[in-house]
């Protein structure tokens, strides 16, 4: 089976990466939309003509499903790109649900991307799940940008946390939702400044589930596998240096699910 994966940049990787582990044969297309990253902070209407090109690259090369491992591709573009294309589409939204099930006892922060923070999608997730008013949000734009530029912690990063969660009272929350792709890589600096006390929480495994679910299939065991993955960068194909840097951002990953 051939799936295609994307996102704006190197966020998706957090999916691809869990995808790999249960679906080890299976091939991949890894589509990072670098030309035009970040989307969170880009008009409507403009993602929806960007996401539709994506749509039709994938579809030429035949994938069998879709996952947009992008929460703000979601938020604008998930229902027409149903509409558009008859294959499983498999989308993302900020594990708000999660979190309030498994963290009841406290209030919930959403880190996302302002074009999420602001979508009617996360606006009906909320009435959905959020009946009390416990979540709150915070979109933190540049976290996107340091990751892409291959800044994943020290000063900058931190000041601009400490910048943008000034006015929060953390002892008021017992989880943190990171609702965009690209925040995965940020866990071990988003440590320094939330409390142990305040669980991460993200929809990777949840999207990962879905696609299987989607697609008929349960989870195999990845051990013996070598992956099967054709990345691009906004349609062509990756250079030697951009794979080594995907590379490095497995490593990351890695590191980051194993310590948090
Ligand atoms: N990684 C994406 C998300 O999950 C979007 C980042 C961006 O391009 O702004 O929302």
């Amino acid at each position: 089976m051939k799936i295609g994966i994307f996102d704006s940049g190197i966020g998706g990787l957090s999916v691809l990466h869990r995808a790999l582990q249960v679906m080890p044969d299976d091939e991949f297309i890894y589509y990072a939309d670098t030309d035009n990253v970040p989307y969170g902070e880009k008009p409507r209407e403009v993602i929806l003509n960007i996401v539709g090109n994506v749509m039709e690259f994938l579809v030429e090369r035949n994938v069998d499903a879709v996952v947009v491992a992008c929460n703000t591709a979601t938020s604008v573009a998930i229902k027409a790109m149903r509409e558009n294309y008859d294959l499983p589409i498999i989308g993302m939204e900020p594990a708000v649900k999660k979190a309030r099930e498994e963290y009841p006892e406290g209030r919930t922060l959403v880190m996302a991307t302002p074009v999420t923070v602001r979508g009617d999608k996360m606006k009906y997730l909320l009435e959905r799940v959020d009946s009390e008013h416990l979540v709150d949000m915070i979109p933190m734009p540049k976290l996107v940008r340091f990751a892409e530029s291959g800044i994943f912690d020290g000063n900058e990063v931190q000041d601009y946390i400490r910048e943008q969660l000034k006015g929060t009272d953390l002892d008021a929350y017992t989880s943190l939702v990171l609702g965009c792709t690209h925040f995965n890589y940020f866990k071990k600096a988003l440590r320094c400044q939330i409390p142990e006390r305040i669980a991460f929480v993200d929809g990777i495994e949840g999207t990962v589930a879905q696609l299987l679910r989607k697609v008929g299939r349960t989870p195999a065991d990845a051990s013996e596998s070598t992956p099967n993955v054709e990345y691009y960068y906004s349609g062509r194909p990756a250079t030697p240096k951009e794979v080594e840097q995907i590379n490095t951002c497995y490593v990351k990953l890695d590191e980051v699910s194993r310590d948090h």
